[in-house]
């Protein structure tokens, strides 16, 4: 199905046509003046020098070509020379009609869909999740699930940190609590256990231990490079116990991840292309992209056209080392080789912007990727507490995504009890599904890059911009028709009618919106349009219910028609909410 101001600006196109004039001046936009019409074209101020003429004159010679218009219901010429545009009924419920048969309410797919990675999550190994990875798989869950319904091949992985010095610092540490374990004697030949020795709270112990001894403690972290080198370089025990250390860990990530309703299609990381980089070294040696500066490998990837000092992307440290850049490239390449991808999509704090330009420009450079793929760099502002500043626990730690997670459960659950009866794990169910949108939807409603505040308070609210204030209306629809099937009503072959009311119709006009919506959302990978979107729908909605009669409607055909209405509302509400990565209980 076209999009909406497509099919207006066509049939605007074809009245100033046959007035004489240019077609393409027939571009019609939303009003900007709602409080005199829908939707408004400006084409006759912009034909007036061209033509010699009034741009009134020419509104008006347009306007008289619409008299019998199937689209607008009103069209009217005022000075200087606008034309101020209301849709017909008949036209809205056609569209209606169509969107609610079509498959995905009439999103037009793309002619060529493309294949797109979106990595995101970056979960670090023996490490707590915190707040700073929870926008990156709200984020780049909404934006691969956006993209996906647009009709293009989306892949998500969660790139894990899973390689280089802190998995040394982790099996160092270990090391020191249990060196009699048989993975540190080089000499033992038979199996490992296959459980691991340890739980993932030790091991998330054991990590910001060993991570501050080896900053005091310089022969420490002698022995943690040493261990960093001997598990990289394949000696058995380490390779043994770094397994130990990846499965449980993934396991755990796996558990909070799917609390959030995030999902990965890959667990791929960092250690799975750690044997292809020598040859993707020897190739950029090779071919004289890289030289040595400084004693480590760079290359240099800076432009004539720069404003800002863009500094050479290391390849390898002076000890030969490889580094983030190093795993990243690699990790472009082995991509390119596996999937082929039109596009990756990398989701993470904007501050890491200067080194992914670093690492598309090197990856442009030295032809890991061809010219017409594309790498895109979406990057999030920080979360930040009340006071403004990025978020904390109250003595100033790291907050922990967990806490924050049961925090905002807690926070829902007091507020689900505060005006209702209900019994308490039916609460405590419902809070937990309505306290994930709130927390989701608190950080897609705004623009990504920006940074916000963390409102406990105003994102649990069901008032308001939130995610409960969604759900609250989806909720109220779903008991409308509930209730309607209870007293007999049928569901099956309602047919719609022409809006007969001001509320009715602003409805309708907010619906017909969706396919625009979906395919603006995915180009610009910006779940902020969904949310808005949804939160208009929304206030359409509840003007509706407070001011038509749905159940109370007197006339069979028109009640049956409110109710086809009322479920194509929940059907593109609860698509919206998906899209977000959330879902709507039954009740609250
Ligand atoms: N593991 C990293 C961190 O916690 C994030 C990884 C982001 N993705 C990437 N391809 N570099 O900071």
């Amino acid at each position: 199905m076209k999009k909406i101001l497509d099919m207006l600006s066509e049939e605007m196109g074809k009245a100033f046509e046959a007035a004489g004039y240019d077609g393409t001046l027939g571009k019609v936009t939303v009003s900007n003046r709602p409080d005199l019409c829908e939707y408004q074209c400006n084409g006759a101020m912009a034909g007036a020098k061209r033509y010699k003429k009034a741009p009134i004159a020419i509104a008006g010679d347009v306007a008289e070509k619409l008299t019998d218009s199937q689209v607008f219901q009103e069209v009217l010429a005022v000075t200087p020379g606008f034309l101020n545009l209301k849709l017909s009924e008949k036209f809205l419920l056609d569209v209606i009609k169509t969107m609610a048969k079509e498959p995905k309410f009439g999103v037009e797919m793309p002619e060529n869909p493309k294949k797109i990675i979106i990595d995101y999550g970056g979960p670090n190994l023996a490490k707590p999740l915190h707040v700073g990875h929870l926008r990156s798989a709200i984020l780049g869950e909404s934006v691969k699930r956006i993209c996906r319904y647009a009709g293009n091949e989306c892949i998500g992985d969660v790139h894990l940190g899973d390689w280089g010095m802190p998995m040394g610092l982790v099996i160092t540490g270990l090391k020191e609590k249990h060196p009699d374990w048989p993975y540190f004697d080089e000499e033992y030949e038979g199996d490992y256990p296959t459980e691991p020795p340890f739980t993932v709270s030790e091991l998330e112990e054991i990590y910001p231990a060993a991570s501050a001894k080896s900053k005091e403690d310089p022969e420490f972290k002698a022995r943690a490079m040493k261990s960093t080198y001997k598990l990289q370089n394949g000696v058995r025990g380490y390779r043994a116990l770094w397994k130990h250390i990846l499965n449980a860990s993934v396991a755990d990530l796996k558990k909070n991840y799917s609390a959030l309703n995030v999902e990965f299609d890959l667990w791929k990381g960092e250690s799975d292309v750690h044997d292809l980089i020598p040859e993707m070294v020897d190739e950029m040696k090779a071919k004289g992209y890289a030289y040595i500066s400084e004693g480590a490998l760079v290359v240099d990837v800076k432009e004539e056209t720069d404003t800002k000092e863009i500094p050479p992307c290391m390849i390898l440290k002076s000890d030969g080392a490889a580094l983030y850049n190093t795993t990243d490239l690699a990790t472009i390449k082995e991509r390119v080789r596996l999937y082929q991808p039109d596009e990756i999509i990398y989701m993470t704090d904007k501050r890491q912007e200067l080194y992914f330009e670093q690492v598309f420009r090197c990856a442009r450079k030295t032809k890991l990727v061809k010219p017409e793929m594309e790498l895109k760099f979406l990057g999030f502002g920080t979360m930040n507490g009340s006071d403004g500043k990025p978020f904390k626990t109250r003595d100033g730690g790291v907050m922990r995504l967990e806490k924050l997670v049961q925090d905002t459960k807690d926070e829902m659950y007091k507020k689900i009890r505060e005006g209702r009866e209900m019994p308490e794990q039916e609460a405590k169910e419902i809070s937990d599904v309505v306290a994930l949108s709130a927390l989701k939807y608190g950080d897609l409603s705004n623009q990504a890059s920006k940074d916000y505040i963390f409102d406990i308070d105003k994102f649990t609210s069901f008032e308001g911009d939130t995610g409960p204030y969604i759900l609250y209306t989806i909720v109220r629809i779903k008991s409308i028709l509930n209730k309607y099937k209870e007293q007999g009503g049928q569901m099956e072959q309602l047919e719609l009618l022409e809006a007969d009311n001001e509320a009715e119709k602003a409805m309708e006009m907010v619906l017909v919106q969706f396919n625009t919506m979906v395919r603006n959302a995915a180009e610009e990978t910006a779940p902020q349009r969904v949310c808005a979107y949804v939160y208009d729908l929304a206030n359409a909605f509840n003007h509706f219910y407070h001011n038509v009669k749905i159940l109370g409607e007197a006339c069979e055909n028109k009640r049956k028609s409110l109710i086809a209405l009322l479920i194509l509302t929940r059907d593109i509400m609860e698509t919206c909410i998906d899209l977000l990565g959330f879902s709507a209980p039954e009740k609250m």
